[in-house]
């Protein structure tokens, strides 16, 4: 017998808890004049609205694009918004030129985190294995663990995660005869999420060279690239995406999101890959939705195709690279010098790294000093995959400086250089 309804829920249900996220995102809005240095947000004030009321107005002039654009659209995204990214990725190198990709090679989702879902629901059973960079983006942590999966985190430096660790780790899954169970190896290959580092050249070559070697083993595993951030690393012409040292567009899933680069609102993003994969992923997704807003496809492609598109990012690099100066300019003035930190190579986030002794957890001093003084990070730990000894204890934080003003991130960092002297005077 049941008392609720609640004890009936699916297996997926239970094993889905609210993100660790849900409640920082509380405190910011529960502590009035405190600041956040941990909402991911994008920059407000360079949101496209003109480019957005352009073409609305132009899409809802004539009946004929206006209703087209409030009807249904295809489960697999608009054809010609398909082409388009197609074309322009082969412009950019993202594909090698003996890969044969064309538009059934890509699936439109809503948002990257619907690629990355679609993803993890074609691959993972419970108990599959993901191995993925430690630290990693903490949202598919969550992704992963709802599909029952085991994570296992890989050490990754100031150049990215380390293939030879991938390689040491699937030869022990191997030897354990646990091979079998591992289906994906997530990568992010720009301006990482939460570290803030572009994966090293060489990196993406071997990354790839291991699972080719593991597939010719009779081990398929899936490299499931995201990359995020690519087009808001400061240095640009970026270097080319794993994808494209794949000649034979076999095993890897590249995925790019529009929130950073355009809008979060149209909550629009992008996979590329195998077509037997895009297939499935968009069978999957008719059952979720049967295709993205089409409403925000017609918006993008307009966009997209006009090079206003190129423009404004690189509009947007300019003003988190300014940004992210202003606020290592603070960490180097206020931080104390026992603290570390990495230098953003895009996007805008700033891992910062205090002694080991020190407990950057929701529950220790550090982060309990930190709300006192009315400023909010992403303490490590979250972004560490449970088997990690950080998932428990962390000394490292994550700094966002997207959404925020330069004179409140200032502030921002100058509390949270208070809040860190305190703490390390108090224990020292
Ligand atoms: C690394 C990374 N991947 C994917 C996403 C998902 O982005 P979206 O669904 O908005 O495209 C995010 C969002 O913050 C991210 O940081």
């Amino acid at each position: 017998m049941y008392r609720n309804l609640s004890d009936r829920f699916s297996l997926l249900a239970w094993r889905t808890t609210p993100p660790e996220i849900s409640w920082l995102m509380a405190q910011a809005i529960e502590t009035p004049g405190l600041i956040s240095l941990a909402a991911g947000f994008v920059d407000q004030e360079s949101l496209p609205n003109e480019f957005a009321a352009k073409y609305m107005r132009e899409m809802f002039e004539r009946n004929r694009s206006g209703q087209s654009a409030l009807q249904y659209g295809t489960t697999q995204g608009d054809l010609v918004l398909r082409q388009h990214l197609i074309e322009r990725l082969a412009g950019e190198g993202v594909f090698h030129p003996a890969a044969e990709i064309d538009e059934s090679h890509v699936l439109i989702g809503s948002g990257s985190q619907q690629i990355l879902y679609l993803a993890a629901e074609a691959f993972l059973d419970e108990n599959d294995i993901v191995l993925l960079e430690a630290p990693t983006y903490f949202v598919v942590l969550g992704v992963f663990k709802t599909r029952g999966a085991r994570t296992i985190g890989i050490d990754t430096d100031a150049y990215g995660i380390v293939p030879k660790k991938v390689e040491e780790v699937l030869l022990q899954l191997k030897a354990q005869a646990k091979l079998g169970r591992v289906k994906m190896l997530y990568v992010m290959s720009y301006a990482t999420n939460p570290m803030g580092i572009t994966l090293a050249f060489e990196r993406r070559r071997q990354l790839l060279e291991i699972l080719q070697r593991f597939r010719d083993d009779g081990y398929p595993i899936l490299l499931l690239e995201d990359a995020a951030y690519r087009r808001l690393c400061f240095e640009q012409p970026v270097m080319p995406p794993i994808k494209s040292f794949e000649a034979d567009n076999d095993l890897v899933l590249y995925t790019e999101s529009l929130s950073k680069s355009l809008s979060p609102g149209i909550r629009l993003g992008f996979g590329v890959g195998p077509k037997p994969i895009i297939d499935k992923m968009t069978d999957i997704k008719g059952n979720h939705d049967f295709g993205s807003a089409n409403l925000s496809q017609q918006f993008l492609k307009r966009m997209l195709i006009s090079r206003e598109f190129d423009a404004h990012t690189e509009q947007l690099r300019q003003i988190y690279a300014q940004k992210r100066d202003a606020v290592l300019q603070i960490l180097r003035e206020t931080f104390p010098a026992e603290v570390e930190w990495l230098n953003p190579a895009g996007g805008f986030y700033c891992w910062i790294t205090l002694p080991s002794s020190f407990d950057t957890g929701p529950h220790g001093a550090i982060f309990q000093q930190a709300l006192k003084e009315k400023v909010l990070y992403v303490p490590g730990c979250l972004c560490y995959s449970a088997d990690r000894p950080e998932s428990r204890h962390s000394s490292s934080m994550r700094l966002a400086y997207g959404m925020i003003e330069v004179e409140q991130l200032q502030e921002g960092c100058k509390r949270l250089a208070r809040a860190l002297e305190r703490s390390l005077s108090l224990t020292t």
